[in-house]
């Protein structure tokens, strides 16, 4: 093989202050700072940057910068260079208080005025909103109304928000609503985090910049498409947030649709945010909406119950500390999706995901059609391996193409054999949690990784009716699964309805 390419390489952000809500938080300390550190280490940050912590415990900048230290030396991805720290946290601000509270934006502002000028940063703004999700709007909010983030003499204001945006159509509806008052659409960076993968911008070039795919990318080609998104941890210490939330808010309408919407979405007219964004969220607005009944039927929802698994004892989900020993949330869920377009109409795609599975497995997958006959004496066409185009992005970064070949001797007999392109065999990347290309294009003011609210409201459009449909069966219809398993034996009958069946996730 070839010696790997290097990562290619870009131009220094802007100056810019980093200012963190939710400061003292898990996201913060175990995503946020590792992938400024690792900016930093790469070239990619100003030299005029700033961190400003925005938290409600009183603490001293000293304190904040040694919290922030203490974090980045335990959740780094690589060895830490000194020196690369001093650099990073050589400007730190603290700011205490409350997501409501003027006097929280009146001491921001203040800290912002003497950072600014200090580090020379231009008046450049990068919000990061790393609270719970009840304080995003709050903040969006006095932000608009101090002037804080108003955009004034060339100095660009932007905010990164955290998902979940919203817990149902009209919750997103509002939130958007409440943002957009006071700030423009392209000041606002709606993260997913699955966007920042090599894997999952893959997708796009896989499609785009070969002519081999293209031609192929429909329903005469396609049987149908596979989405998995398979965990092997239990809900453990979020149960209380999970309890509430479930398998279906927590990761389809992003984690999934996100990779759905790529697969589903037509070539755009541009590389450049407004262009893909607008396919992307085309792509979800022609997911079929069904009724109650349909919704049912083409939906399987389920909960973990005990078994060991190695040499762990895994507990009932709803003997968890903090989830309702009678709750109804599903840790599992699967979905038969169809979408109303010409190049979809009759192809399933099947998405799953769940806690407490066999194995931390995910991909999409593509069924290609059978050949139409086949001319082997003794190998009927239903004998033949199914044809996959598999494109896996956990635990290994890869693409596999799955077909048929000869097996070799004076017989002709056949099997089905893999292909496959792993990125570490290729590239030399540096070790990424996906956060550093996201906070990075938010700073050069590149939104095509980010979601519009067009975007985020089809992707709860299409979801409401499993919503509406579940909480009206109440726990009718809830399916249960051994933690450990591949699912519930409800999501095996929901392709074996259809002549299909799941790619094993072992
Ligand atoms: N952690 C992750 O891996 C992860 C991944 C994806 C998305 N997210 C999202 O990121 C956000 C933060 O998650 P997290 O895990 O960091 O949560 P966390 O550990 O509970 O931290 C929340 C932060 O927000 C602050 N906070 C809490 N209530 C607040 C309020 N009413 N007003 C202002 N600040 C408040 C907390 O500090 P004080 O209590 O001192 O104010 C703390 O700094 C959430 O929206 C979450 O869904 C997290």
């Amino acid at each position: 093989m070839n010696a790997k390419r290097p990562a290619t390489t870009a131009a220094q952000a802007d100056p810019c202050c980093f200012v963190i809500f939710g400061a003292s938080g898990d996201l913060a300390h175990r995503l946020l700072v590792p992938a400024l550190y690792n900016l930093a280490a790469r070239g990619l940050l100003p030299e005029a940057f700033a961190i400003i912590g925005v938290a409600r415990g009183e603490k001293s900048e000293e304190s904040f910068r040694a919290d922030l230290e203490n974090g980045l030396r335990r959740f780094a991805l690589g060895a830490i260079d000194s020196e690369i720290v001093r650099r990073l946290l050589g400007s730190v601000g603290y700011v205490a208080g409350g997501a409501d509270d003027p006097a929280t934006y009146s001491k921001l502002g203040e800290a912002l005025k003497r950072i600014e000028h200090a580090r020379e940063t231009r008046g450049n703004r990068l919000f990061y909103l790393a609270t719970p999700p009840s304080a995003f709007a709050p903040i969006g909010r006095r932000l608009g109304e101090t002037g804080l983030a108003r955009e004034e003499n060339g100095a660009w204001r932007r905010l990164i928000i955290e998902k979940p945006f919203g817990t149902d159509l009209a919750s997103a509806q509002a939130l958007n609503r409440e943002l957009l008052e006071l700030l423009q659409e392209r000041q606002i960076y709606r993260i997913d985090h699955y966007l920042g993968k090599e894997t999952v911008q893959n997708i796009m070039v896989l499609r785009f910049a070969n002519g081999l795919f293209e031609p192929i990318w429909n329903r005469h080609h396609i049987d149908h498409v596979q989405i998995t998104v398979a965990e092997s941890l239990t809900v453990g210490s979020r149960a209380r947030f999970y309890d509430e939330t479930g398998a279906l808010r927590d990761m389809v309408p992003n984690h999934l649709f996100q990779l759905l919407s790529l697969v589903a979405m037509e070539p755009p007219s541009r590389f450049e945010a407004h262009a893909v964004r607008l396919e992307k969220a085309q792509a979800l607005d022609a997911i079929h909406l069904p009724n109650d009944g349909t919704a049912l039927n083409d939906s399987v929802r389920a909960q973990y119950v005990a078994a060991r698994v190695g040499d762990n004892e895994i507990e009932d989900y709803r003997k968890t500390k903090d989830v309702r020993p009678d709750s109804t949330t599903e840790t599992y869920v699967a979905l038969k999706l169809m979408i109303d377009n010409w190049r979809w109409a009759g192809v399933p795609f099947y998405l799953r995901t769940g806690k407490a599975l066999k194995s931390r497995r995910t991909e999409v997958a593509i069924e290609f059609k059978q050949a139409p006959f086949a001319m082997f004496r003794d190998t009927p066409v239903d004998r033949l391996a199914q044809n996959f185009l598999v494109m896996s992005i956990q635990p290994n970064e890869c693409i596999g193409l799955q077909f048929n070949a000869k097996v070799p001797g004076p017989a002709i007999a056949i099997s089905g054999v893999h292909m496959t392109f792993k990125y570490q065999d290729y590239f030399d990347a540096a070790p990424s949690s996906g956060y550093e290309t996201l906070i990075y294009d938010c700073m050069i003011g590149d939104a095509i990784l980010f979601q519009r609210a067009d975007g985020i409201e089809a992707g709860w459009r299409a979801v409401q009716p499993f919503l509406d449909a579940w909480r009206n069966a109440g726990p009718r219809g809830l399916a249960v699964y051994k933690a450990g398993s591949e699912g519930p034996a409800e999501a095996d009958q929901l392709l074996a309805r259809d002549g299909r069946r799941w790619r094993s996730i072992a």
